[in-house]
């Protein structure tokens, strides 16, 4: 006999508890069965970050920026993310698969975007550690002789993205091991597999209100507001990925 939805979504509450999923992880399996798009479920579990005020990362970004860059910037990707994951239901339903390769990269870009701009927004912090945590600080030491080299190589990754994108410090839970990517636009130069844990965003709506075209000095001030609470907690949810290359 077909289940039904209901029976389903009982079965994957009764699974959950036993796997000891939290509240908010069997609340995101039911948006799922419920066809909810990744970032309707985001907002109604209010999991877009909004942690602070727009003037709170003040005087090294100022309030004008931060709100144009969240409600405006930020807000287009996921409209963009939304609109792409309705148009290729859509597309399933119909069987037409005439525009996919545009609706794909759609995913692609604006996902990408989401994604990227949820993690800049909770790796900065008016008021937090200025140091990194024990972890970080552990796997920093395997790959870079130093932690000035390790800011070198991140600072100057970011000055050298050719037009928009974003510097990425990732954690590759395939190898176990700390990179510094570069990204043009949110989805160009990614390494499958790697997870960003750092990322700053370097396209010109971040810091042009506040520096104009100097990209250096607004690094440089970013630095100062990084949140490395965010950063451990966000390695260590990494290194506990279990993704085998083969
Ligand atoms: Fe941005």
């Amino acid at each position: 006999m077909r289940k039904t939805t209901e029976n389903l979504l009982e079965e994957i509450r009764s699974k959950a508890l036993e796997m000891n999923l939290s509240q908010q992880q069997v609340r995101i399996v039911e948006l799922v069965f419920e066809h909810r798009t990744i970032a309707e479920i985001a907002g109604l579990l209010g999991i877009t970050p909004d942690p602070y005020s727009y003037d709170a990362l003040e005087p090294y970004i100022g309030r004008r920026t931060v709100e144009l860059h969240y409600s405006r910037h930020h807000q287009s990707y996921v409209n963009g993310l939304n609109e792409a994951e309705r148009q290729i239901d859509e597309a399933r339903r119909t069987g037409d698969m005439s525009l996919i390769r545009y609706w794909s990269r759609e995913i692609a870009f604006n996902g990408s975007g989401h994604v990227l701009h949820s993690i800049y927004w909770t790796n900065m912090t008016p008021g937090g550690p200025r140091t990194p945590g024990p972890l970080l600080t552990a796997e920093l030491r395997r790959v870079f002789p130093s932690f000035d080299s390790f800011q070198r190589q991140f600072t100057a990754a970011a000055e050298q993205v050719e037009g928009s994108g974003w510097a990425i410090l990732t954690f590759n839970p395939s190898w176990h091991r700390l990179d510094v990517l570069e990204a043009e636009k949110h989805e160009d130069l990614t390494q499958w597999g790697s997870v960003p844990i750092l990322v700053v965003d370097v396209w010109e709506h971040a810091y042009y209100l506040d520096y104009q075209n100097r990209r250096w000095d607004y690094i440089e001030a970013w630095w100062h507001l990084v949140n490395w609470s965010d950063v451990e907690r966000r390695l260590a949810l990494a290194m506990m990925a279990n993704v085998p290359l083969t």
